[in-house]
């Protein structure tokens, strides 16, 4: 807050279709994962199955080596929020685990995230699931060429106040292109005429975190993991968008869908 907003590279086309490619692969390693999701898989073999697919399909991982970051994917289960380290803690039915992925394609980036239920969940973690995955889509409906930045800001704090959930305010979305993080920084709350002004060619990752209860995070003694403080669960869903003249494109959407 306060700090001038450094300038937002544009990208052309040629730009945009290296992102659509590195975010087709995020899209295609989220899915494959999302198929292995059961009890009794760890997160390191969630993880192992990512970085081969991953490189398998050409891309590179953004995240491995990131400021001494270990891993392919994060994997975050049930109250941590974010950047959950793979390892061999195996999943349980009635949780939730977040599976963050990023990939490199000639130099671009693809960065997309999805929160997915092991076996059954309570209906309100249910809910909370499927909340935060409204909000990613209201924000991008909302992310238009000419309107402030704090237009996402808004859809996606409406859609969280509606659904009576917390948004966590100490992260938020990013730009992203030659790098994984770049300006703006895209705030999941706030008044919508708040921000710059959204511009045809700017590439963003949009991704709500959502909790049951408090939104307040911290940060586990392995300088990674983010939990919510009260314990309770927390979603996380992030896409990778390109603002066009004409509305946001999906660059980490698989092409069936
Ligand atoms: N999607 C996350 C983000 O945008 C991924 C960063 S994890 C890190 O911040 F390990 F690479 F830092
Ligand atoms: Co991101």
């Amino acid at each position: 807050m306060g700090r001038k907003q450094s300038v937002v590279p544009l990208k052309g086309p040629e730009e945009i279709e290296r992102m659509r490619r590195a975010g087709r692969i995020v899209a295609q390693v989220l899915a494959e994962l999302q198929r292995h999701v059961r009890p009794g898989v760890t997160t390191r073999q969630l993880d192992k199955m990512a970085e081969e697919l991953l490189r398998d399909l050409g891309g590179v991982p953004s995240f491995k080596g990131y400021y001494g970051y270990p891993a392919t994917i994060c994997a975050s289960i049930n109250e941590e929020v974010v950047h959950g380290i793979p390892g061999p803690r195996a999943l349980k039915p009635g949780d939730i685990v977040t599976i963050d992925v990023g990939a490199i394609w000639e130099g671009y980036q693809g960065d997309a995230a999805i929160t997915v239920p092991v076996g059954e969940v309570e209906p309100r973690v249910q809910a909370l699931l499927e909340a935060t995955q409204k909000a990613l889509a209201e924000g991008i409906s909302a992310a238009r060429a000419g309107r402030p930045l704090g237009a996402i800001s808004h859809a996606i704090e409406s859609v969280a106040k509606r659904a009576g959930l917390a948004v966590v305010r100490e992260y938020g979305g990013h730009g992203i292109g030659q790098k994984m993080h770049e300006p703006p920084n895209v705030p999941n709350w706030g008044p919508a005429h708040r921000g710059i002004r959204l511009l045809a060619g700017m590439t963003l990752a949009l991704e709500p975190m959502l909790t049951l209860c408090k939104a307040q995070t911290r940060v586990l003694d392995d300088r990674w993991t983010v939990v919510t403080v009260d314990g309770c669960p927390a979603a996380h869903f992030e896409h990778t968008i390109a603002i066009t003249e004409d509305g946001a494109e999906i660059l980490t959407r698989l092409l069936e869908e």
